[in-house]
Parts: C-alpha cells; structure tokens; sequence
C-alpha cells in the first residue's frame, strides 16, 4: 500500500482562514476523485469536522450526493481539549493509523492557532504544509522579525521555529532526504492594500530563501469562501444540480483561485472551471 500525501494546515495566528483553506482542499481534492480522510486538532472549535456534518445534513435533506471524507474517531473533542499533552498525542496517533489503513490518498489535518504539543506533532507528520496568512506585518510577525523602523528583515520567527523543527523531527523519523514541502499564501487580499502588498510580497520572498518556502497563489477576500459553510458545501461543490445560491462571475473567479493554489500544492487535474449558465 502506497503511503498517503499529508497536508497540515498550520499557522499560529488565529483566524488567518486555515480551517477555510482546509474544506476548500478536501471539497476540491475529493472532486479530483482522491479519497481523503480528515483529523481535525482544533478540538475546540472542529470546525472542519462540523463543515462535513453540514454537509452531510444538507445532501440528506436536499437528496443530492456528493464525496464524502474519511473521518477517524478521535472521541469528545472538549474533553479531549482538557487532556494532557501525552493523551492528546495518543489520540491524533491512533486517528492518524486508522485514516492510513483506509488506503486513502490524502491525509489533510486543520491545526488550531497557537503552539500546542498536538500541533507540533502533526507538523512532524506532514509532506506538505499549507500556511494561510492575512495581508499585513501583524501576519508576517509569525514568520519573521521585521525591524519597526526601517521594515527590513532581521530573522525569522516563531512559526518558521516550528517548522524547522518539524522539518528536523522528520528527517530524525525517516532519513535526512525526508523533506517537507512549505507552501505560504496570502489569504483575505484586499484590493485597496496594493503598495502593502507589494513591499509584503518582497519581504515573502526573501524570507521563502532564507527559511526554505513557497509563496504561492493567494485567496481574494470573498462573501463566497464563507457563505456556503452553514450547507456544508464550498465553490468546488457547485455544479448545474448544486447550486443553493445564484452562482456569479465571482464564484467563477474563486474556483479559479481555488485551482491555482492546488496546482502550486502538485495536485493535478483538480477542478473543473465553473460554469455560471444555467
Ligand atoms: N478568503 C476569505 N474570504 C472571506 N472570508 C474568509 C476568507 N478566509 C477566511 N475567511 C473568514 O475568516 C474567518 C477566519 O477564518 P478561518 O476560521 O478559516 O481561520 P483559522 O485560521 O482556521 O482560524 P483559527 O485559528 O481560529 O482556527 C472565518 O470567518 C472565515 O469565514
Ligand atoms: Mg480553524
């Protein structure tokens, strides 16, 4: 049996949209006809899991049907949130075997905000991680130290630690040619925030050279990355059947956004582009 890729969506900051990256991912990999199990670790809020049990809910009471990921028993999320480090640990292990003796293709694990043993465990298991991070210095901060003044870059920092960490544990565990492929994008770009984004786009990329990256295509902020979520649903799911909302040059716009980023993660033959006809 060939072993699955695994893709860890990680970045310590809140709320930088790694759970919305995450459905986005698995919708679109299950739509490229991969199978996929799901370990979401931010036990707390397990917003990747609910997103699926919408989804669920909304394919019955509608009777569509669509892919559907492989999701492991990991138990009570908040009483596993109140477990030691160790337990938690045990658990994302066992959740990890299980979802690798499906045989499934892909392996993608949402992570919370903040620096967490479970975390640091599932960075150590991972081929690929997909950082999001929003358009601003206060984002970059978790990559790397930017002087106040001048604005240059002095180091890297604390989540590029991490990762390196992960990196190191990894070539522990299984050789130093076991790499891990770091895919960094833009998320929530705001049109209004050009010279920003620009003076950011050249700070990403020195630090991609120095701290071993990618930058990669980033999302645009859109009403249509969220407003599916109560349904379960995202913009890969949209067909001429599946449509719960007037499907508009904007959600075209966002499969196609959508379609670079996995093209950038090595994911061919991903998603079709969306027809708004009909
Ligand atoms: N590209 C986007 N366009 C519009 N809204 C977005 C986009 N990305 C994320 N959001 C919204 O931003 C909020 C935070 O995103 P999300 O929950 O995915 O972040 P997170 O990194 O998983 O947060 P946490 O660290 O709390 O787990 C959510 O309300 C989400 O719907
Ligand atoms: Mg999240």
């Amino acid at each position: 049996m060939t072993q699955p890729h695994v893709i860890v969506l990680g970045n310590e900051k809140g709320g930088a949209g790694k759970s919305t990256l995450a459905i986005h991912i698995v919708t679109g990999l299950l739509h490229a006809g991969r199978s996929v199990a799901i370990i979401d670790l931010d036990l707390r809020q397990r917003s990747m899991q609910r997103f699926f049990q919408n989804r669920a809910a909304w394919l019955a009471a509608n009777g569509h049907e669509l892919p559907q990921p492989f999701v492991p028993d990991m138990g009570d999320g908040k009483a596993l949130a109140k477990a030691d480090a160790v337990d938690q640990i045990a658990t994302f292990e066992r959740a990890f075997e299980e979802a690798a003796a499906q045989g499934v293709d892909c392996i993608l694990i949402d992570t919370p905000g903040g620096d967490t043993a479970v975390s640091n465990a599932a960075h150590a298991r991972a081929d690929q991680i997909v950082t999001p991070m929003n358009d601003s210095f206060v984002d970059f901060d978790l990559l790397g130290d930017v002087d106040p003044v001048t604005l240059e870059l002095l180091k890297p920092s604390i989540y590029s630690e991490s990762v390196w960490e992960a990196r190191k544990q990894r070539a522990i565990a299984q050789g130093r040619h076991a790499t891990i492929d770091w895919l960094v994008v833009t998320n929530r770009l705001a049109v209004a925030e050009a010279r920003n984004r620009k003076r950011l786009e050249e700070r990403m990329t020195k630090l991609a050279k120095r701290v071993g990256f990618r930058v990669g295509p980033g999302l645009r902020d859109r009403v249509i990355y969220r407003e599916l979520f109560p349904f379960g649903l995202t913009v890969a799911d949209l067909s001429n059947d599946i449509r719960p909302v007037a499907v508009s040059l904007a959600h075209v716009a966002a499969r196609q956004e959508m379609r670079n980023l996995m093209m950038a993660m090595g994911l061919e033959q991903v998603l079709s582009p969306l027809d708004v006809a009909a």
